[in-house]
C-alpha cells in the first residue's frame, strides 16, 4: 500500500524536472493518441522510468512519458501513455500518476482511450463523449487504507464526469463540426479482448464502448476532487459484431485515422476549459 509520502516522494522528483512550473490540465493518451503529447509546446518531458515508484508502460502505442507544457493556452500535463492492469499492475499502480498529478497541482483531467463500441446503429472510427462508465466486475482501486489527504472513505460515484465539462465538449464537437456519439464505457480488464457472449452483456447491462482502461484512473481522479473530461476513440465494433478476428494493429490504425479529427476536438476543449 502506498501512502502520501510515496505520491509525495514522486512529485518532488518531477518538481525537481520541471521547476516552477505548475499544471493545471492532466490529460492521459491512450492507445495510438499519444501524438497529442508531441503537440505540447516548449516541452519538458520525464519518461516514468526516472520517477521513483512509478511502473514502465508497455503496451503498443504508449510511450510511457510525461510531457509538461502549454497546449492551447492551458498548462498541461500529458501522459503518452498509461499503466493497465493487464500488465500485470495492480490497480494502486495502475492510477499512482493520477494522485502525483494533483499533488502537482492538476485539478482536471482529460482521460482517452481506444474501446470497441457495441452499437450496431455506429460506426467504426466514431468519436464518443464517456457520460457514465461501469466497473463492477473487478476491486476498486480505491480498495485498501484511505488516504484523507486525498478524499473520502466512501465517495459519490454520480457525476464522474463532470457535467460542465460534458457540455463544453459538446459545443467544441459542434464548432469544429465532428460528430461526437455519447455513452457509457464498459470496463473489462483484458487483455484478451471480450467474447462476443460477454460484449452482449455489456451492451445488455448498457456498455455502449468496451475498453481495459479509464475507469480505474477516473475513480482515483474524482475521489481526488478533480473534474473528468473522457472520450473514447471507437476504433471498431467489438467482438461479434465484426466478420474478421480482433487486432491491436486494427486499433491503432483506426487512431491514426481519426488524429485530425480527434485532436481538434481536444483542443478545442482545451481552450474552452
Ligand atoms: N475491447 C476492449 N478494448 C479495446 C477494444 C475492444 O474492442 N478496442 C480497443 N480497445
Amino acid at each position: 500500500m502506498y501512502k502520501m509520502e510515496h505520491y509525495e516522494a514522486s512529485a518532488s522528483a518531477i518538481r525537481a524536472e520541471i521547476g516552477e512550473f505548475k499544471p493545471k490540465v492532466a490529460m492521459i493518451l491512450g492507445s495510438g493518441l499519444g501524438f497529442l503529447g508531441d503537440e505540447v509546446e516548449n516541452p519538458v518531458f520525464v519518461d516514468y522510468g526516472k520517477v521513483p515508484n512509478f511502473k514502465v508502460s508497455t503496451a503498443p502505442g504508449h510511450k510511457g512519458r510525461f510531457v509538461f507544457g502549454t497546449l492551447e493556452g492551458q498548462k498541461v500535463a500529458v501522459m503518452q501513455g498509461r499503466m493497465h492492469h493487464y500488465e500485470g499492475y495492480s490497480y494502486e499502480d495502475v492510477t499512482f500518476a493520477v494522485r502525483v498529478l494533483r499533488l502537482l497541482g492538476c485539478d482536471t483531467l482529460v482521460v482517452t482511450n481506444a474501446a470497441g463500441t457495441t452499437r450496431t446503429d455506429w460506426n467504426a472510427g466514431d468519436l464518443m463523449l464517456i457520460t457514465d462508465h461501469i466497473k463492477m466486475f473487478s476491486e476498486s482501486p480505491l480498495r485498501g487504507e484511505n488516504l484523507p489527504g486525498f478524499g473520502v472513505r466512501f465517495p459519490d460515484a454520480s457525476w464522474l464526469y463532470t457535467p460542465r465539462l460534458q457540455d463544453i465538449a459538446r459545443e467544441a464537437a459542434k464548432e469544429q463540426g465532428v460528430l461526437l456519439r455519447e455513452g457509457v464505457y464498459f470496463y473489462n480488464y483484458g487483455p484478451q479482448y471480450e467474447t462476443p457472449a460477454e460484449v452482449r452483456v455489456a451492451k445488455m447491462l448498457g456498455g455502449d464502448a468496451v475498453g481495459m482502461s479509464t475507469a480505474p484512473e477516473v475513480i482515483v481522479a474524482a475521489h481526488c476532487g478533480m473534474e473528468i473530461l473522457g472520450f473514447s476513440l471507437l476504433s471498431n465494433m467489438a467482438a461479434g459484431l465484426q466478420e474478421h478476428p480482433l487486432s491491436e494493429q486494427e486499433v491503432l490504425d483506426a487512431a491514426e485515422a481519426a488524429k485530425g479529427r480527434f485532436s481538434g476536438l481536444v483542443r478545442a476543449c482545451l481552450r474552452k476549459l
